[in-house]
């Protein structure tokens, strides 16, 4: 099994990684958003991949959602556990909190999400009644159970289009439609990993309260703070779960 990690904001570089090497790679959908890192965690060998690239500088609805995944499954990766800063919409989803989601509803639009679209012998349609691996989500949140991370172990992730951040009305609907948590970067990477036989599954980390769950503004003061409490308990968490 070859895992690799894909780090969004917050989390550019693993600092526990001891790194053995990278590479540059192209596609036939363009370039990754950086350098694939080989590199090692608690003597697990892993790729990790910034989805933002690195420096932070590719924004959510620009990312090449199909190079990063394409250049995974060149890799060799079959597993991919993907972490994702997102905002608390349900009650347990408070700042720093860290979720492991089962389900998502698709909000963004404009995409390049498939990599079924040209050429086609036969026309594909995955199945996606599971988002999440189920597999790699109970090791997740079994190794979140050994090492005492307290975690919320299900919950639906609504994938928005950004780069902005929603209106109250337009939490409100994502409540209404069952979303707990809200983030940007959640698809169409999940299917594409989906669309390559890779087994794929989300640690979400709350970095605010969705807009109008709490009064005020959501400032980037804010989200970096949260972040910083919230991705150092990914990172716990990561490692608990290459141990098992
Ligand atoms: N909405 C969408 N994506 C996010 C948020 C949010 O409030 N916070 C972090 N990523």
């Amino acid at each position: 099994m070859t895992l690799a990690i894909i780090g969004g904001t917050g989390l550019t570089q693993i600092s526990d990684l001891t790194i053995i090497g990278q590479k540059t790679l192209d596609t036939p959908f363009g370039a990754p958003s950086a350098d694939y890192v080989f590199g090692k965690i608690n003597g697990r060998q892993l790729v990790f991949l910034a989805r933002h690239g690195n420096p932070h500088r590719i924004p959510p609805h620009k990312i090449n959602y199909r190079a990063n995944i394409w250049g995974l499954k060149q890799l060799g990766v079959t597993e991919i556990i993907a972490v994702a800063a997102v905002g608390g919409i349900s009650s347990a989803m408070a700042p720093a909190h860290i979720a492991i989601p089962d389900q998502l509803i698709d909000y963004s639009y404009g995409r390049e999400h498939t990599f079924f679209a040209d050429d086609l012998e036969h026309v594909t349609h995955i199945d996606f009644t599971e988002p999440y691996s189920p597999d790699l989500r109970q090791r997740i949140i079994q190794a979140a159970n050994d090492a005492g991370i307290a975690i919320t172990a299900n919950g639906t992730y609504g994938c928005t289009q950004g780069p902005r951040l929603e209106t109250v009305a337009e939490i409100k609907r994502l409540a209404q439609d069952g979303c707990d948590l809200v983030g940007m970067t959640g698809m169409p990477e999940a299917s594409l990993a989906r669309e390559l036989e890779m087994a794929y599954a989300n640690i979400s980390v709350v970095a605010n309260w969705g807009a109008g769950i709490v009064a005020g503004e959501i400032t980037m003061a804010e989200i970096e703070r949260n972040l910083e409490i919230g991705m150092n308990k990914a990172i716990a968490l990561l490692k608990a779960t290459v141990l098992l």
